[in-house]
């Protein structure tokens, strides 16, 4: 009588390893065409990592201590003597052949893998650079940049003022009356605390003095603000450049003569220079200037609007009050200022028909200047 439960159908040994080896063999199917390098070749690195893993996540599934390949591995053990050899020999050329496929796939998978990470690291020292796209100063910067050096070389310091005043600052200290138009609402920013955006750099005449003293030479470029509608020459933010020189013995001559000289260096040494009386609160006597059309040379043309001459700015002798406020004896010290535009300048210098341009941050017009 046999041993065996009736009706249980056991394979023989040899059977179940051969049944177990199909299993295997069927688990690494789908990697097989991944023994030929041409096969890999066609991944890309992302997928043959993801076939890596997958590949070692089947080798442990199928192969490992607790796969059904090792189970069926013991029967080796458990087989008769003559059974063992047989048995033996077929469990190692199907864990051979198995472990030689996986090994090749595995080493196909590797070096594509290699290649292809090299690849996308390498750098191509033939290819031209990228050029950072470089910044331009702005048309307004280039101008004040020129009037600066002119006037450093003329031995001025160049001064920077506060955008936010008080009134002291603004009007008072400049001898602008108390029913000056300057001061009114419509003209000027005030803030709700009674500051004021600065409406002139002249402000600066007052800072410089009561820090530096004098004898002084100052130049102060910088943004004012004024209720102003935009307009092709308008807008309630802008820049001047204030000047100033004060010492013992300044003339209306040291006026004439620096405003010439600057005006020569900065538009060419044929330049004329013209004063016109003038009124302002804070000099006297006060004069505006006016040059020589640059583009005409004065025999009339659009910039110059036909008439030969470009107004520019303003100008006098310091008011002896403004020297008396800031503790300076108007009969030791005189002075003179000026005040100009330099968007104003910036225009006629570029030819903008709209100063507006200049504000507007459009980089297709900015880059055109350097
Ligand atoms: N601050 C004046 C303005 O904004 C310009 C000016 C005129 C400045 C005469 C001066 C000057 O220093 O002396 O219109």
């Amino acid at each position: 009588m046999s041993s065996k439960t009736e009706g249980q159908t056991e394979q023989a040994p040899v059977q179940q390893v051969q049944t177990e080896g199909k299993a295997l063999e069927q688990a690494f199917e789908r990697f097989a065409r991944f023994s030929d390098p041409a096969a890999v070749a066609q991944l890309d690195l992302d997928a043959s990592i993801a076939a890596q893993r997958e590949l070692a996540e089947v080798r442990t599934s199928s192969l490992g201590k607790k796969s059904a390949w090792a189970a069926t591995k013991k029967l080796i053990g458990r087989v008769g003597p003559e059974e063992r050899p047989v048995v033996g020999q077929l469990v190692q050329e199907i864990e051979n052949k198995i472990l030689a496929l996986a090994d090749t796939i595995e080493l196909n998978l590797k070096s594509h893998i290699e290649q292809e990470r090299t690849a996308r690291e390498s750098i191509d020292v033939t290819l031209p650079g990228r050029r950072p796209p470089y910044g331009h100063r702005h048309p307004i910067t280039l101008v004040r940049e020129r009037i600066e050096d002119i006037f450093v070389a003329l031995g001025y310091v160049i001064e920077d003022g506060r955008e936010i005043e008080t009134d002291f600052y603004n009007f008072t200290a400049l001898n602008i009356p108390e029913n000056h138009p300057a001061r009114g609402e419509a003209d000027t920013f005030y803030t709700q605390d009674g500051y004021a955006l600065r409406s002139q750099t002249s402000t600066v005449q007052i800072h410089a003095m009561q820090r530096r003293g004098v004898p002084i030479r100052m130049i102060a470029p910088g943004r004012v603000f004024r209720r102003d509608t935009p307009d092709p020459t308008h807008n309630p933010m802008f820049y001047q450049v204030e000047g100033l020189c004060v010492d013992r013995g300044i003339t209306m001559a040291h006026l004439k003569g620096t405003v010439t000289e600057f005006l020569r260096r900065m538009f060419g040494p044929d330049t004329v220079t013209r004063f016109r009386p003038s009124y302002f609160p804070f000099t006297e006597p006060s004069a505006e200037f006016d040059f020589s059309c640059f583009k005409c040379k004065g025999a009339g043309c659009r910039i110059c609007k036909n008439s030969g001459w470009i107004e520019l700015g303003g100008s006098g002798m310091v008011h002896p009050n403004v020297l008396r406020i800031v503790g300076v004896d108007p009969e030791v010290y005189s002075g003179f200022a000026f005040g100009l535009g330099i968007d104003r300048m910036c225009a006629l210098m570029y030819e903008l028909d709209d100063i507006r341009l200049l504000f507007e941050n459009d980089v297709r017009f900015l880059e055109q200047f350097e």
